[in-house]
């Protein structure tokens, strides 16, 4: 399924490191990006390497290999075919970026990229990645916890919920064009989900910024829910009061649960959740309930109807 066409390396993947790193300091050293067409080198951002430490975040399964976690992709900002992410969000630039967090909390702030990559530590930490359309990856995401930036915002106590806004630009993000979904894509949690210390923010996999097509700059990782809970692109988090409005529950709240924990007992209307195919694998896998996290994550939901479609 997966077959690999000489179109889909990565410039990284054919260009020594060295001759690499010097045209990322040349790019970044005040030139215009625009000029770099002139001189023959990428209009694109290019992955870079991150300094990261390593966590106890970790799963006992192969990693899925790069290509494919960069390569099969949903962000219908750029299509909605696997392929057309990678294909097409060159158009998408990630710097330079700005978060701004605000809402419900005594410091909003607004943070540059680079500023928040220096000023949290950038963990290496290997999740399973389990889409709600069935298949599954094992990823080396690179990140930091999203309550550090919570917490150096201070929700107030009015704080319930928090909103993931991404990116809206159809001229970066040419899907914007078509009706797919309600632009900007928009994510939200409960607080004390987004608090738990596996909930991550990610800038980057395998060591390097993300790839433009798995969400740069930076993206939320959520492992024990469906892959869509991940928001992409994220320019504004806001601390609310109430339950945010969310892409796909705005599109088909009956398929697409604000909660939408993996939960292999409760299939979605069209299609069963008991397996998954892992990209790369030949077999599929049984689902795991909270795909495998279930002991960091079940004491947040005591209390709850864990066989509805959450
Ligand atoms: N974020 C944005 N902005 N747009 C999207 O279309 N798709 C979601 C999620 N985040 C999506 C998004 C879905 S359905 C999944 S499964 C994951 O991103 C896919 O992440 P990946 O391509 O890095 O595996």
């Amino acid at each position: 399924m997966l077959i690999r066409h000489a179109a889909d390396l990565s410039e990284n993947d054919v260009t020594d490191q060295g001759l690499y790193r010097r045209r990322r300091e040349f790019m970044t050293g005040g030139i215009a990006m625009g000029s770099a067409g002139l001189l023959g080198l990428p209009e694109l951002a290019r992955a870079a390497p991150l300094t990261t430490v390593k966590s106890a975040y970790t799963v006992d399964e192969p990693l899925t290999p790069k290509d494919a976690v960069s390569g099969y992709n949903n962000f219908y900002e750029f299509g909605t075919d696997k392929d057309e992410p990678a294909k097409n969000a060159g158009s998408l630039k990630p710097r330079p970026w700005t978060v701004v967090v605000d809402g419900l909390c005594a410091k909003p702030q607004r943070f540059d990229i680079d500023a928040l990559i220096k000023r949290f530590p950038i963990e290496e930490r290997i999740y399973r990645h389990r889409c709600v359309e069935a298949w599954s990856m094992v990823i080396p995401w690179n990140g930091f916890a999203l309550a550090a930036l919570l917490n150096a915002v201070q929700p107030t106590a009015k704080a319930k919920f928090v909103s993931f806004t991404t990116l809206l630009d159809p001229k970066q993000m040419p899907g914007q064009n078509e009706n797919y979904v309600p632009w900007p894509y928009r994510e939200g949690l409960r607080l004390d989900e987004a608090m738990n210390p596996l909930t991550l923010l990610a800038v980057g996999l395998y060591g390097e910024t993300l790839p433009n097509q798995n969400g740069a700059p930076i993206r939320l990782v959520v492992p024990w829910k469906y892959g869509f809970k991940g928001a992409k692109s994220i320019v504004k988090i806001s601390l609310v009061e109430n339950q945010p409005q969310t892409s796909w529950n705005m599109i088909n709240a009956r398929e697409y649960g604000f909660y939408s924990n993996v939960n292999p007992a409760v299939d979605h209307p069209r299609w069963s959740q008991a397996s998954e195919r892992r990209i790369g694998d030949f077999f599929r896998h049984k689902t795991l309930p909270f795909n495998g996290y279930a002991d960091q994550v079940v004491k947040l939901y005591t209390g709850m109807d864990l066989k509805r479609f959450y």
